[in-house]
């Protein structure tokens, strides 16, 4: 692989944290970043993009685009594909797995492209080399990124691999974790200032207060993972990375605000033990087993965040009473704390019972979502009883 100075790169992020990303890759040095449908396009070097790899919260992927091409028809893809010198990239003996996203195309299958596709690179290698590579869906060599909206088709390395919501810290789940890249991602949107103190009330694995943590520490998201797709590019500089881990590792501080998590289930809190155990953060954040309801302010003034039960993974009997004694508990308990919850029930969120001062639309996979702000005044001065 030859190596350019610059060259275009590709975030991809979840739906309703693009604004989060490019200030995140602009502090990063990226530079011409610019907002795209679930993905920030910007320009950077080799560094930038281990940087991006390493340090980016609100990153799922960072792709490095090889060739675009049109599409007329479905044999196109085939052909352009095959044309690539593939052999300067993937030896016969190297594994390959290809992911394809379609969107408004002359394909209506995405498995049909990566098939396609995946055969092109394959019989190409095998032309030029004799042999073929395998295909290795979890561990390849090279992952591909076939993109295709309309009749534009762009062909990307991942130079990710997993997914960058793989941190590497979660030893232990409960039945309905959030999404690493999320969590951060409301952290970030919640403008929360990393000196208040924080408390998740229903924090599970605590997720939320692992990636509190690590951005009021400065620790890069990528701290506790160990494999990255562009780490068996045949062009990985190691000691670049390691620059990059080093520079980045060494702006990492101790944490000075306080986080609190609690969760009625006993399991969650002994998952969010492991969890903290691993990361090194059993110290700084305190856990404690408590349903909402009995709970205590952990704080005299403080953020909550919070992903209560909303979907299929976690029933809830009466959803209703549920959101309503959320709602009844921040206004009897939580004055002068702001609060912020993440849910795709809309019509329960209404008994919290209290108007939000923002909703923002965010995707948890494939439930849409509002991340509702909450200002607890004191008093009841501000509230109403709202159910509109
Ligand atoms: C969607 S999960 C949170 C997942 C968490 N963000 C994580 O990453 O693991 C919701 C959590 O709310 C907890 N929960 C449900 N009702 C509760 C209540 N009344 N008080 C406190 N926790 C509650 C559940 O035990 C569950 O762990």
């Amino acid at each position: 692989m030859k190596k350019e100075s610059t060259f275009p790169l590709i975030a991809k992020t979840i739906s309703g944290l693009e604004d989060a990303l490019v200030l995140e890759l602009e502090a990063l040095g990226a530079t011409g970043a610019m907002k795209l449908n679930r993905a920030v396009s910007f320009t950077g070097d080799t560094e930038m993009m281990y940087k991006a790899n390493y340090a980016c919260r609100t990153a799922l992927r960072i792709l490095k685009p090889l060739f675009h091409f049109e599409i007329l028809e479905q044999k196109d893809l085939y052909e352009k594909i095959y044309e690539f010198p593939w052999e300067d990239y993937l030896d016969a003996e190297h594994s390959l797995a290809i992911d394809a996203v379609i969107s408004y195309t002359v394909f209506t299958n995405s498995q049909f492209v990566a098939q396609k596709s995946k055969d092109a690179i394959v019989d190409r290698l095998r032309d030029k080399l004799g042999t073929r590579p395998s295909v290795d869906l979890e561990h390849p060599d090279l992952k591909v990124n076939v993109h295709l909206f309309k009749d534009a088709c762009t062909v990307a390395l991942d130079s990710s691999g997993q997914s960058l919501h793989r941190r590497g810290y979660r030893k232990s789940t409960g039945p309905a974790p959030i999404n690493e890249v999320l969590a951060a991602g409301l952290i970030k949107l919640s403008g929360w200032d990393a000196n208040t103190p924080l408390f998740d009330p229903m924090c599970g694995s605590g997720t939320l207060l692992i990636e509190a943590a690590m951005l009021a520490k400065n620790m890069p998201a990528g701290y506790f993972r160990e494999e990255w797709g562009f780490m068996k590019w045949r062009d990985f500089d190691a000691d670049l990375w390691e620059k990059v881990r080093a520079d980045a590792n060494a702006l990492t501080t101790a944490l000075k605000v306080k986080i609190h998590g609690s969760d009625r289930a006993e399991r969650a809190i002994e998952s969010a033990r492991e969890n903290l155990r691993f990361t090194n953060l059993y110290e700084d954040i305190t856990l404690e087993v408590k349903s909402f309801e009995d709970s205590q302010p952990p704080f005299e003034k403080g953020f909550i965040i919070s992903n209560p039960p909303y979907d299929e993974r976690l029933e809830i009997e009466d959803s209703l009473a549920f959101y309503k004694m959320i709602g009844d508990t921040m206004k009897r308990k939580f004055a002068g704390y702001t609060a912020w919850m993440i849910s795709s029930d809309l019509e329960s969120v209404k008994f919290i019972g209290l108007r939000p001062s923002r909703r923002i639309p965010v995707f948890n996979g494939p439930l849409e979502c509002r991340f509702l702000k909450f200002d607890l005044f004191a008093g009841r001065k501000g509230y109403q009883d709202v159910i509109d």
